[in-house]
């Protein structure tokens, strides 16, 4: 018997997920961009070649200055996350019938995931030397932190299974849009419109990925409706844990836990945001007009359908106060008060 979620070769799994090379073949032109198209770090940050290289750099670092500490410690917790991508290309190669089996493999599946992996290499590429520029942070705390991080691995519980995986990532771009796009707004409020453009990019190719992740699952879902429904009923109740949540500092065991409670405090990324995921989810793969399906199908159709309203209730009633520390920002301190009221909006 295979163990935990692994799916092995052979199995209906894997056979759905080879008879979709052409599906994906054919599409991958709308899913990733041509690189010539594409736009790169250096295009968003002050140009160091240039002759006012220093008055750039005076007014970048001016701009960079007006933003609030929890602002900033929610970018580059983003970073961080982001940075760990070794990671998840790692994970994305374990799916059965997804991997690239020699590394530049010409089938669609493995062009798309090293096609999505030199997308997003891009954003914490980006991100890390804006933070760095800014010199407000301790780069030293948060290159540990990354070290740490790609070292101490990723598993969200999807074992192999490509379909626990699709549903996972379809998830993650979501949240990950949802978030740099939330850190946008802030930055823009802060009158920081280089960040606000910054995230806008990020955010947009999040949203571009995350609609190719959906599309793909959207696909398992025709073609294997019964076995689609319980991977997405099991992901949801193993939780669908963030990609970076064994971040270490080296010093601080809490670290994730108070990253997550500062974007909730701030609003970038919430448990109402979680809910909202799972709601789009659910309508977007059609859950609710499943038909034909077998009785544990049934279950877990009608536990998916009632589940983002339990959540939000959830969400409700979460509260945050007091203070945290951050080694990234040199130990200086971050006031929460969430009170429930969102803003952002
Ligand atoms: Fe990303
Ligand atoms: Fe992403």
């Amino acid at each position: 018997m295979p163990e935990g979620n692994q799916i092995v070769v052979n199995s209906p799994q894997f056979e759905v997920i080879k008879s979709m090379e052409g599906f994906v073949g054919e599409n991958l032109s709308s899913l990733l961009k041509p690189v010539d198209e594409s736009w790169q770090p250096t295009d968003y940050l002050p140009d160091l070649k240039q002759e006012n290289w220093r008055e750039q750099l005076a007014e970048f670092r001016e701009k960079a200055s007006e933003l609030p500490d929890d602002v900033l410690v929610v970018l580059i917790g983003d970073m961080i996350t982001e940075e760990a991508l070794p990671s998840y290309q790692t994970w994305l190669n374990r799916l059965q019938g997804v991997g690239d089996i020699t590394g530049a493999h010409s089938s669609p599946w493995a062009q798309w995931s090293r096609g999505w992996t030199a997308e997003e290499n891009r954003h914490g590429d980006l991100l890390n030397r804006y933070l760095y520029l800014t010199g407000r942070v301790d780069m030293r705390a948060v290159e540990t932190t990354i070290h740490h991080l790609i070292s101490s691995g990723f598993d969200p519980q999807t074992g192999n299974d490509p379909y626990l995986g699709f549903i996972y990532t379809s998830f993650q771009e979501r949240a990950t849009k949802i978030s740099h796009r939330n850190v946008g707004v802030l930055a823009a409020k802060a009158g920081e419109n280089r960040l606000h453009k910054i995230c806008g990019m990020i955010a947009g190719d999040e949203a571009r990925h995350e609609k190719a992740y959906k599309l793909f699952m959207s696909k398992i879902f025709e073609l294997d409706p019964g076995r689609a429904i319980l991977a997405f009923a099991k992901m949801m109740k193993s939780k669908v844990v963030m990609p970076a949540n064994l971040m270490y500092d080296g010093k601080d065991k809490n670290l994730f836990t108070k990253f997550s409670a500062v974007a909730q405090n701030i609003e970038v990324y919430t448990a109402r945001d979680y809910a909202e995921i799972i709601d789009a989810l659910v309508k977007e793969w059609k859950v609710a007009a499943l038909q034909g399906l077998t009785d544990a199908a049934s279950k877990a159709q009608e536990y998916l359908c009632g589940l983002s309203d339990r959540y939000a209730r959830v969400a409700e009633r979460m509260k945050f106060s007091g203070t945290e520390k951050f080694s990234w920002i040199f130990d200086r301190e971050v006031v929460l008060g969430f009170t429930g009221k969102r803003a952002l909006a």
